[in-house]
Formats: structure tokens, sequence, C-alpha cells
């Protein structure tokens, strides 16, 4: 720990470094400026924008409908409230088709105060990840359920469960990786996956749903205060559970991810 110290802003560098010295990287979603404020205070080290809005926010039952522009208007939000987090921002479907397209995309994000953008796919989205890279534009990649397939994908699976799968899986990681990502988001995949990838990778992996071997974690946030509606999916926990506070909760979230206590055995898929 000691990287909030003096809420001095979390730099990439500074989760490099928290990863070559296997410190757990702690990232959570956040779509406005009171949440963003909170995560601060509970020193979440990152807030992902994500395009989760479309569910969460929008009521949406996919992130298909998100657009740039609400992207946008939800990154302003969250950065006006950060006083030192590191900021990802989801590029929605279909603002990414090509190179062209995705850095017009990106450049409105990070002028919306995104420190790094995400996109999901694999070596299908290499060029655009080096060229967005090449161009400064900071990349996290995304694998495993890629929630903007869904419609392709047929719902909500769990993904990489085969050895050829699985297999598949890590050398798109590595292809991402080796376009320049800087970070890779890993969800619903097998632990034993999220354990491999992650040792195979010098990137840090955050999973959610992989396992308790990557890098960092990440949530949801209004699922891990237990507040979407529905079942939640399996790797979520509730961490209002026993406690009083949203900010208690959130920073029980931060000691679990960082002592390794969450996620547990419990919340990770069987290959
Ligand atoms: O949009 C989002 O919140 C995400 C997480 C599920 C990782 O991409």
């Amino acid at each position: 720990m000691g990287y909030l110290q003096g809420d001095k802003p979390i730099s990439i560098t500074k989760l490099l470094a928290m990863h070559a010295e296997r410190e757990k990287i702690t990232m959570l979603t956040a779509y406005d400026s009171t949440m963003s404020a909170l995560l601060n205070r509970c020193g979440v080290e990152v807030i992902l924008i994500g395009d989760s809005l479309g569910n969460v926010i929008q009521g949406h039952s996919s992130t298909t409908p998100v657009t740039v522009e609400q992207m946008v208007y939800h990154t302003e939000c969250v950065a006006r409230a950060n006083t030192h987090a590191f900021l990802i921002s989801d590029l929605p479907f279909a603002s990414y088709g090509d190179p062209i397209q995705a850095l017009d995309s990106a450049a409105e994000l990070m002028r919306a105060g995104a420190d790094m953008i995400k996109l999901e796919g694999g070596d299908w989205q290499a060029d655009i990840i080096q060229y967005l890279v090449e161009r400064s534009v900071p990349v996290c990649a995304h694998l495993g359920l890629l929630p903007q397939s869904v419609h392709l994908l047929g719902g909500y699976k769990v993904q990489g469960k085969s050895k050829d799968a699985a297999s598949h899986m890590l050398e798109q990681a590595l292809t991402c990786q080796a376009a320049g990502a800087q970070m890779l988001v890993l969800e619903a995949i097998p632990s034993s996956l999220g354990e491999r990838i992650t040792e195979e990778l010098h990137i840090p992996t955050i999973g959610i749903g992989a396992g308790p071997d990557c890098s960092g974690q990440v949530l949801v946030l209004q699922d891990m205060l237990g507040i979407s509606p529905g079942k939640p999916p399996k790797f979520v926990k509730n961490f209002m559970d026993g406690h009083q506070s949203i900010e208690a909760a959130v920073k029980a979230y931060v000691r679990e991810v960082k002592s390794g206590k969450f996620p547990g055995l419990e919340h990770g898929f069987a290959g």
C-alpha cells in the first residue's frame, strides 16, 4: 500500500509498479460525481466509467445502446470529483469499428477526463490497439465475456471453458499485450484460466469473475452494494452485508481485495 499518500494522482506507472510488487489493484465502476468522490475517499485506485451504465443507470438490458456522447457526459461527471484515482472510460458499442473512428471516440473520452480507454475484444482489435497507443491513447483490453457481444453470444455466459477456448484466449491476451495494451480486464472465465493468463502476461490483469489470482479486481458498484435488480452473477459479493454505510462497504471491498479475501472460491468458475 502507500500509493495513495498525499492524494497524489495514480498514474499508469504507479499501477504497473504495484503490479510488479504484487500489490492487488482495486477498481470499481462509477458514473457520477458523488460516487467518484466516495471511491476516492475509500482508496479505490482505479475508477471505471463502464458502459455498464447502459444497464445500471439507463435501465437497458445490454450495453449496446450506450453512445460516445453519453460516455463523455458520465466521464466528465466522474472526473469533476476525482482527486487522485486513475480513470478508465469504456469505448461503447460500435464506436471503434476502425482505427480512425476509434481514435475520434477515444479522444473525446480523454478530453472528458479519462486516463485510459477500455475496449472489448482480442486479436481482431490488435490494429486498433496499436493505432491508439502509437497516438498516445493508453488502452485497457477486455477479454472473456464481452458484454457488447451479448447478442452474438446469445447471452451472458462463462467463456474459455474448454481446453481449446482457454488456449485461444491466452493467445488473444498475448496479442493485445503485444499490440500495446497496458492492462487487461478478464470477465467470467474459469479461475484457472485467470491465473494462467495473469502468469503469462507482464501487464496487470483485472478480474471480474476470473478468480483470485488476477492482479486486481473490478465490480460494478451497484452490484457490490447489493442494489442491482435481479439475481446477482456468481462473482458478485454484496459488501453492504454487515456494513452500515456505502463508505464502509467500499472500504471493506478495498481491504478484501488487497488481502486476497475477495474473491473467494465461491465467486469463481471451474474450467
Ligand atoms: O462496463 C463495465 O462496467 C465493465 C466491467 C464489467 C468490467 O466493463
